[in-house]
């Protein structure tokens, strides 16, 4: 009997060195330990031996029994240990895999022309100053002195919503705006950036285009303040080596009026397509604030004096980056946008 118990002690524990899996090791506790198992047998047995012979049987079983439950829980942390570690392994996070890099798209060229624009100016001191795209007759021309029979006040050439009420065809506007809003004893300067509306499309203009406005208001300023404020202007967009052209020409809002050319960017003067052999880009107008454009917006016109310019944002973008399509700045196509 004792050898029996000792030879079954020594299949269990070689049984149980052998299991590898917690199926296998379940297995064996209900071999070896269960109800049916062959442990409980022998004690089930018990009956029929020597009544002496009991205690010390059922002793070594009982004994056998307390350490196979032990080894089988010991083998059965193990092999979660061993299973935990093994999933642990192969659920491992790989820290060396280069991520995935999300796009991060680039600025617009217009968005990048207007913020070295807004820099320079603000460099100089200029404040931003901005209006409404819906504009009344009165801002947009009225108080500019744009007489009534000027051209820009055809309904052919602007988008009118009312007779009254129009998308404005200038930021000129924000000229009066700003100089109504302010003390008249206060100096203005600033510029405005901000989309116009005319009703004009081919590979040059756009129903829809920026412009940047330039007001100055203060006592004794003067023609050459408006040229060298330009001129500095010009030479941080285009470098030092454009040469600058100031040429009489007329706005209503404006007297004297000058239109500002530099020397062309693609053939250095020489003449090309580009500059239709002339040599020079006209790149905005300009001229010193006109005094009944002052005196409606209740500045005093013998104390102060001002000047004014406005430039298109698109086609310095175009000169800037040489682009021959103004239309190509609002087709979203990426192989374009993705140059700059
Ligand atoms: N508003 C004019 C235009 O759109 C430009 C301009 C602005 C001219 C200010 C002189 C002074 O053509």
């Amino acid at each position: 009997m004792e050898e029996q118990l000792e030879s079954l002690k020594k299949a269990a524990l070689q049984e149980l060195k052998e299991a590898d899996t917690l199926g296998v090791l379940n297995e064996l506790r209900v071999k070896y330990l269960g109800k049916k198992g062959s442990l409980t047998g022998v004690l089930k047995g018990l009956g029929n031996l020597q009544p002496e012979e009991r205690p010390r049987i059922g002793q070594i079983v009982n004994a056998i029994r307390t350490q196979l439950e032990m080894e089988i829980a010991n083998k059965s942390d193990e092999l979660k240990q061993a299973e935990l570690d093994k999933r642990l392994a192969s659920e491992r996070i790989d820290v060396t895999l280069p991520g995935r890099t999300s796009n991060i798209g680039s600025r617009h060229p217009l968005t990048l022309t207007l913020d070295r624009i807004k820099d320079t100016f603000m460099r100089m001191g200029f404040d931003i100053a901005d209006g409404p795209e819906v504009e009344t007759d009165y801002y947009s021309f009225e108080a500019l002195n744009l007489p009534k029979d000027h051209p820009a006040r055809d309904m052919q050439d602007s988008f009118y919503i009312t007779s009254d009420i129009l998308l404005r065809p200038h930021t000129s506007p924000v000229q009066v705006r700003t100089m109504q809003a302010a003390d008249p004893g206060q100096p203005i300067r600033i510029i405005a950036p901000g989309k116009v509306y005319r009703r004009d499309y081919d590979a040059t203009h756009s129903p829809m285009f920026h412009q940047v406005e330039g007001l100055v208001v203060d006592r004794g300023i003067r023609f050459s303040d408006l040229k060298g404020t330009l001129e500095l202007f010009i030479y941080e967009i285009f470098g030092n080596d454009v040469r600058v052209r100031f040429r009489p020409s007329f706005f209503p809002f404006t007297e004297p009026s000058a239109e500002v050319d530099v020397s062309c960017v693609m053939c250095g003067g020489k003449g090309c397509r580009v500059c239709s052999g002339t040599g020079w880009l006209e790149i905005l107008g300009s001229g010193m604030v006109h005094p009944r454009v002052l005196e409606m917006s209740r500045f005093d016109s013998d104390k102060v004096s001002g000047f004014a310019f406005g430039m298109g944002v698109e086609r310095i973008a175009m000169l800037v980056y040489g682009i021959d399509d103004l239309r190509l700045f609002y087709d979203n196509d990426l192989r374009f946008l993705r140059q700059f």
